[in-house]
């Protein structure tokens, strides 16, 4: 049984795999064809922060492989009133097939992990949101962007920029990281990515200068200032921030094909503006719908039908 905590204990050869099996589902599902590669599952899907996508994503995505998907809020199951995420972990994963959960710390989601009789998914913690970044690989692809691409994430170190770090350190493309003083990427996850990026000949660079890193990219990408549980920090992030809104005047510094890509939900006139947004309004919400399809491919590789 394997789990989906982060990109770290997947190879190259595996995502690739995961990939191609969401290419594949994707085809079958714009035909129409809904294989019921889970036919009769049931995926727990755990929220302790808001969501749009990944619920409508994951629910809709389990019912067209057959299954059922099982909205559960922690407001509304007792985790919200202290049950131990060990417990609760027991309980779940005797009643369902796969669970997802969207939560505040990655040991939650390991320890929820190390308790369950049923592999696990990452929906979001605040390290890391590796469905996302498989997406964003996904749409990569379709834009005809592949592993010899450059990409320029600007903005905050956070758990979007450490999973593109760990998407680009597993496969090897080049990935410019730009964030403002005081908001780099975690010292571990980058050392991590270092040492994976050295065997896959993956090009890693940080700086605090976004011209120099969007500078002939192929992807420019970037993520809201104030990720879910920082809201108190709203009023010092705007600030810390200023500078590193991907503009028209930035955009034009990559190369002039470079598509731009946003997990959402995005603030305009912040990290992105209106007119990059709306210029790229076809990326960003085929990005969007290939939730859907890429999380298929993870579930279904991790349910073991990999080849089929
Ligand atoms: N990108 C993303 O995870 O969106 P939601 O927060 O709406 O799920
Ligand atoms: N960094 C954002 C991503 C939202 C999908 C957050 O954690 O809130």
């Amino acid at each position: 049984m394997r789990h989906f905590l982060t990109l770290n204990d997947f190879s190259k050869d595996e995502i690739l795999e995961m990939i191609a099996l969401a290419q594949k589902i994707k085809i079958q599902t714009k035909a129409k064809k809904f294989v019921p590669y889970m036919e009769r599952q049931t995926l727990g899907m755990i929220f302790e922060k808001s969501s749009t996508r990944t619920r409508v994503s994951f629910e809709t995505g389990i019912y067209q492989l057959g299954g059922v998907g099982l909205f559960l809020s922690s407001n509304d199951i007792q985790l919200g009133r202290g049950e131990p995420m060990k417990d609760t972990s027991r309980v779940i994963s005797r009643m369902v097939d796969m669970v997802m959960i969207r939560t505040f710390e990655q040991s939650k989601l390991e320890e929820f992990a190390q308790y369950s009789q049923v592999p696990v998914i990452n929906g979001l913690t605040d390290k890391y949101h590796p469905v996302q970044i498989m997406t964003d690989y996904l749409t990569m692809l379709e834009f005809g962007k592949d592993i010899h691409a450059c990409v320029a994430y600007i903005g905050d170190g956070n758990n979007i920029a450490h999973s593109w770090l760990m998407l680009c350190a597993k496969l090897g493309f080049t990935l410019h990281i730009a964030t403002p003083k005081g908001y780099e990427c975690d010292e571990e996850v980058v050392q991590d990515a270092l040492q994976y990026a050295k065997e896959s000949g993956a090009v890693i660079t940080f700086s605090s200068d976004p011209k120099e890193a969007v500078k002939g990219c192929d992807v420019v990408t970037t993520d809201t200032w104030v990720s879910m549980g920082q809201e108190d920090e709203k009023e010092i992030r705007m600030k810390a921030f200023e500078g590193y809104k991907v503009d028209t005047d930035l955009m034009n510094l990559a190369k002039s094909d470079a598509i731009f890509l946003h997990c959402l939900p995005a603030y305009r006139e912040y990290e992105v503006s209106e007119e990059v947004f709306e210029a790229h309004a076809d990326e960003i919400f085929t990005e969007a719908e290939n939730r859907l399809h890429a999380q298929k491919g993870i579930m279904v590789w991790l349910d073991g039908k990999r080849g089929e």
